[in-house]
């Protein structure tokens, strides 16, 4: 392929106005498709590495990242994305477990890509017809699987976002003069959410001028979960301040140690102190799809919010999160959404967010949806806590190497501290565990310069670093979970 673009006025003409347009188009970017395709495929090899780590000054040295003065070709267009691919940490990859978000479903790919040809706007019926009955369809589905027969939600930019959604709705459910009059028509509002909170939390507090201080800690028993009778406790003592206590935040699933607070008795504190319960279920809401695992949510259906990313457990592509909605953001805005248009302005749903454009994030879930129906979610679902059930049962096994943090993981997260050989038949003392915390970040090091693996470490209260290990790809197999545990010896031993 030689097509060269010796302007930029002949690059819009590249395509099918140019002599060969279309044949050239077609080879270009059934190129990129290969290339796309073959680190997929290199993803999916376990003999091949996660990563090739480089520090930020070796790999401006080894990657061009200046923008030229003059126009490059297709073949170095080629050139860079295969490079770009070379760099880049393969999340697709079986021994990767760092993130909630892992592996790379093939269809949901595929309909990644279908959305980007598109390249439309989510805001109006308009200009996305079918996308925005699909989004229609597939929100309803998920609001019947929360247990919410009536009610709206959007596709939104991530679970951050839909959380501060949930705060901004609550606030316009409960003080509606807040639009129009701003904060000085408020008593002092107080948020509540649990001590193992996402650092997103605060800046909820802070972006809605409720102030960081009236964001609320509770604290919670030894294994995450936010304890009820705390909570009423600090309602109480807010309530003593003066203060309004309005809105509670559960947690399902929390990012480290994904415990799930009880909805239940949390509901019965809300509906007794008319307070807004939202459920965070960012994390732990694909549990819902399986019959086996969606106890862990009993009472979800009396929350008034909910918050349920299908980019973590659902293995959709990023980034696909969803938040309850209703009516507060309407400014109705004439000029864009004209409420004389010839079709059914309902499904225009730019009024109801706070961004003006929005990504085309359904196509993606939807295909994948239909890909496996609902009987394969299920199985999905159920094997990614199959294989954590498989890797705490192998950690309790090896117990001289490795220290199970929490025994029961609720979740696909499993906490654990790995220990070598100097400190193995030692008393566990909180000297142990401040050195074990040391050898952690040791060992994530070596991990990522060997490029073999890869799990994310942390501290938490008390406890000094600790890996969080997450098993959110569904092609994850027992294999993968003994190579994990030899490769950390291997890696570790004499640390
Ligand atoms: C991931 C996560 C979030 C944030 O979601 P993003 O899509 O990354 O913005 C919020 N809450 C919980 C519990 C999460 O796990
Ligand atoms: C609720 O808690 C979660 C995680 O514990 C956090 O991510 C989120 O930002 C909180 N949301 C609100 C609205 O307080």
């Amino acid at each position: 392929m030689k097509p060269v673009i010796e302007s930029v006025c002949e690059k819009y003409d590249l395509l099918p106005l140019k002599e060969n347009g279309y044949q050239i188009t077609k080879e270009f970017l059934l190129s990129v498709i290969e290339i796309c395709v073959e680190f997929i495929k290199k993803s999916n090899d376990r003999s091949t590495k996660v990563l090739d780590f480089h520090q930020p000054d070796q790999l401006m040295q080894v990657f061009d990242f200046a923008i030229p003065d003059e126009p490059q070709n297709l073949d170095q267009l080629l050139v860079d994305c295969k490079d770009t691919l070379k760099y880049q940490v393969k999340t697709a990859h079986p021994h990767y477990f760092n993130q909630l978000s892992c592996g790379l479903d093939i269809v949901s790919l595929a309909g990644e890509w279908l959305t980007a040809a598109a390249n439309t706007n989510m805001f109006t019926y308009e200009i996305a017809p079918v996308f925005i009955l699909m989004e229609h369809f597939v929100l309803k589905k998920m609001r019947e699987i929360i247990g919410f027969p009536n009610g709206d939600s959007i596709l939104a930019p991530g679970g951050a976002i839909s959380n501060l959604y949930a705060v901004i709705v609550a606030r316009h459910a409960m003080f509606p003069e807040y639009k129009t009059k701003g904060l000085k028509a408020l008593p002092q509002l107080v948020l509540f959410t649990s001590e193992h909170s996402h650092y997103s939390t605060k800046g909820a507090g802070a972006t809605c001028g409720f102030g960081t201080d009236n964001v609320v800690e509770v604290p919670c028993d030894f294994n995450g979960r936010m304890i009820p009778d705390e909570l009423e406790r600090l309602v109480k003592q807010a309530i003593a301040k003066g203060h309004r206590p309005f809105f509670v935040n559960c947690t399902c699933g929390t990012t480290v140690l994904g415990a799930f607070d009880p909805i239940n008795p949390l509901a019965d504190i809300c509906e007794k102190y008319n307070m807004w319960l939202h459920v965070d279920a960012a994390w732990g809401g694909g549990c819902l799809l399986s019959p086996k695992h969606k106890h862990k949510l009993a009472g979800i259906e009396r929350a008034r919010s909910v918050t349920w990313n299908p980019h973590k457990l659902m293995g959709s592509l990023l980034q696909c999160s969803t938040g309850l909605l209703i009516d507060c953001n309407q400014m109705c805005a004439d000029y864009l959404f004209q409420q004389d248009k010839h079709y059914d302005v309902r499904f225009d749903t730019g009024d109801k967010v706070i961004q003006c454009g929005r990504h085309n994030d359904i196509f993606k879930l939807w295909l994948m949806w239909r890909s496996k129906g609902v009987s394969g979610y299920v199985k999905h679902i159920d094997h990614l806590f199959d294989m954590t059930q498989y890797m705490v049962k192998k950690i309790k096994e090896k117990s001289d190497q490795f220290y199970l943090i929490w025994e029961e993981p609720e979740c696909v997260n499993v906490c654990f501290w790995y220990i070598p050989k100097r400190l193995r038949n030692v008393a566990h003392t909180r000297e142990r565990e401040e050195e074990l915390g040391r050898i952690t970040a040791k060992l994530k090091g070596r991990m990522m310069n060997a490029g073999t693996l890869m799990i994310s470490y942390q501290p938490l209260g008390d406890k000094p670093n600790f890996f969080r290990n997450i098993i959110s790809n569904p092609g994850v197999k027992e294999k993968d979970i003994d190579f994990m545990l030899a490769e950390l010896d291997r890696l570790g031993h004499d640390l």
